[in-house]
């Protein structure tokens, strides 16, 4: 039946934050509470799907008998376990809000307050959507968000392309009730062959669904 659209399918999701380690107490991070994730986990798992949900340390676990949890921290902590599940993937949602740079160093002890300013170097963080996206295989269907604060349909059709997603979902950071931590969003789907569909503001649950049911319409075989 069509409740079960994904029976048997293998999905990957990253979800939820990443921590960028400056030292053994403190990491540069951002707000993702991992709830788009959940939401997406157990949507898929509900219509049949088994899936490997590779979690940000903090976010919100989904609770489904057909959802396996891989803890991670950092982004390559993030990419590690990701890749390692990719090949064997049919659906791939990066849906982890994924620091795009980390310290260069991390301390091996507390930095120690001293000068009037501190400096902290950071270096660029693999991609991970975007690696995997080099790897994609025939038949294969990757999904990505969009955080952006300016010009958001240009960049996020711009992700579309040189991450090789099939689908881009892009949250409207200017809408109350969308983005981070929130149970709600509204997003604007933007999929590889040019449709279009925006969302009204309603729970993530409802997000996840329209992401599944345009995942359904794509023009691949899955
Ligand atoms: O977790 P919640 O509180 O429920 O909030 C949900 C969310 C807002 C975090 C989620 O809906 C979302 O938008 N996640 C992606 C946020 C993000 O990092 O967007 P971006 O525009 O910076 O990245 C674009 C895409 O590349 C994303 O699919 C991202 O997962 C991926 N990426 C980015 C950088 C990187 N180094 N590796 C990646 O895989």
């Amino acid at each position: 039946s069509s409740k079960k659209a994904f029976l048997g399918k293998k999905v990957l999701i990253t979800s939820g934050p990443t921590q960028e380690a400056i030292d053994p107490v403190r990491f540069i991070s951002n707000h993702s509470s991992g709830k788009m994730g959940a939401a997406l986990a157990e949507a898929f798992a509900n219509q049949g799907a088994e899936v490997h949900v590779v979690l940000g340390h903090g976010a919100i676990k989904p609770q489904h008998g057909n959802v396996h949890i891989v803890p991670v921290k950092s982004a390559s902590e993030m990419y590690e376990a990701s890749s390692k599940l990719h090949q064997n993937m049919d659906i791939c949602i990066f849906a982890a809000a994924v620091a795009d740079y980390a310290p260069k160093d991390i301390a091996k002890e507390k930095i120690k307050k001293a000068g009037e300013g501190m400096t902290i170097e950071l270096v660029k963080n693999v991609d991970i959507a975007a690696s995997l996206g080099l790897k994609k295989k025939h038949g294969q269907i990757h999904v990505g968000f969009a955080l952006e604060t300016e010009n958001e349909a240009f960049y996020a059709k711009e992700k579309l392309r040189k991450k090789n997603f099939d689908l881009i979902v892009l949250n409207s950071m200017k809408e109350a009730g969308a983005g981070f931590q929130l149970d709600t969003n509204k997003v604007t789907l933007f999929s590889k062959d040019g449709s279009e569909h925006t969302s009204e503001v309603v729970p993530k649950t409802e997000i996840a669904e329209l992401i599944l049911k345009e995942i359904k319409n794509l023009p691949l075989e899955i």
